[in-house]
């Protein structure tokens, strides 16, 4: 913690409905208490009707990515004292619909993955057993360094595409894809990007990186999304 922020800060929380409390005076016990922890402290002691979503409080779920200090953020994650600033401001994930406060709908994200077709086809249907990635398959490193999303929804709501562009897949679809379709499992392979070249999909991009920016798991978006683009160029469908 700085040494200039309080033992208190004072919480700054977007509410959706009119003339409920927004601002509360929270105390941070120690540096490392989480953003969660101050909405938690809000929801006990100040207001119960406070909206916002988590589960596992251990980077592990996603559900309770919102924006921090505007900036996309795993409350269960963000050290208040790592802010650095007296007032925290919280806010709801940008371009999805909010249900109340601080907690969105995400049915419109996991849409993306359904629309870009973001789900193994086995190549081997009938197996009984694992069919596992040995190390010397093509393209494991690469697919290791792409992998572990918590599909939390931070990189979409960081994309400014999201919400200007109707119907845009998002970082975290076409990086699923582009997983895929390099995965010796997977019967579709390449055939796949055809479904993500389009002006809702990797033509859109612009690799600024917001969404490698805010990932909490830290997967290299703004590259992959590089990637997929010089997969494309080379089969002629971008
Ligand atoms: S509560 Fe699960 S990632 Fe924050």
């Amino acid at each position: 913690m700085t040494e200039s922020l309080a033992t208190r800060i004072t919480l700054e929380v977007d509410r959706s409905e009119p003339g409920k409390p927004s601002r509360f005076e929270v105390p941070v016990p120690a540096p490392t208490s989480r953003v969660l922890d101050a909405l938690l402290y809000v929801r006990e002691h100040l207001d119960p009707s406070l909206g916002f979503r988590y589960s596992c409080r251990a980077g592990m779920c996603g559900s309770c990515a919102v924006v921090v200090n505007g900036r996309e953020a795993l409350a269960c994650q963000t050290s208040i004292g790592d802010l650095g600033t007296s007032t925290v401001r919280v806010s709801p994930l940008r371009a999805l619909p909010v249900l109340r406060d601080v907690m969105c709908d995400l049915a419109p994200f996991f849409d993306t993955l359904k629309r870009a077709g973001a789900a193994i086809r086995p190549r081997e249907p009938d197996r009984k057993t694992l069919r596992t990635m040995p190390p010397a398959e093509p393209h494991r490193a690469f697919i290791e360094g792409q992998n572990g999303c918590l599909t939390c929804g931070a990189c979409f709501s960081a994309c400014e595409w999201s919400a200007t562009r109707e119907g845009y897949l998002g970082p975290a679809a076409m990086n699923r894809v582009l997983m895929l379709s390099l995965d010796e499992r997977d019967a579709l392979g390449m055939s796949r990007l055809a479904d993500v070249a389009r002006d809702s999909g990797a033509l859109r991009c612009h690799t600024l990186g917001n969404c490698s920016v805010v990932c909490p798991v830290g997967i290299p978006l703004r590259e992959g999304m590089q990637k997929l683009k010089g997969l494309l160029a080379t089969m002629d469908v971008a």
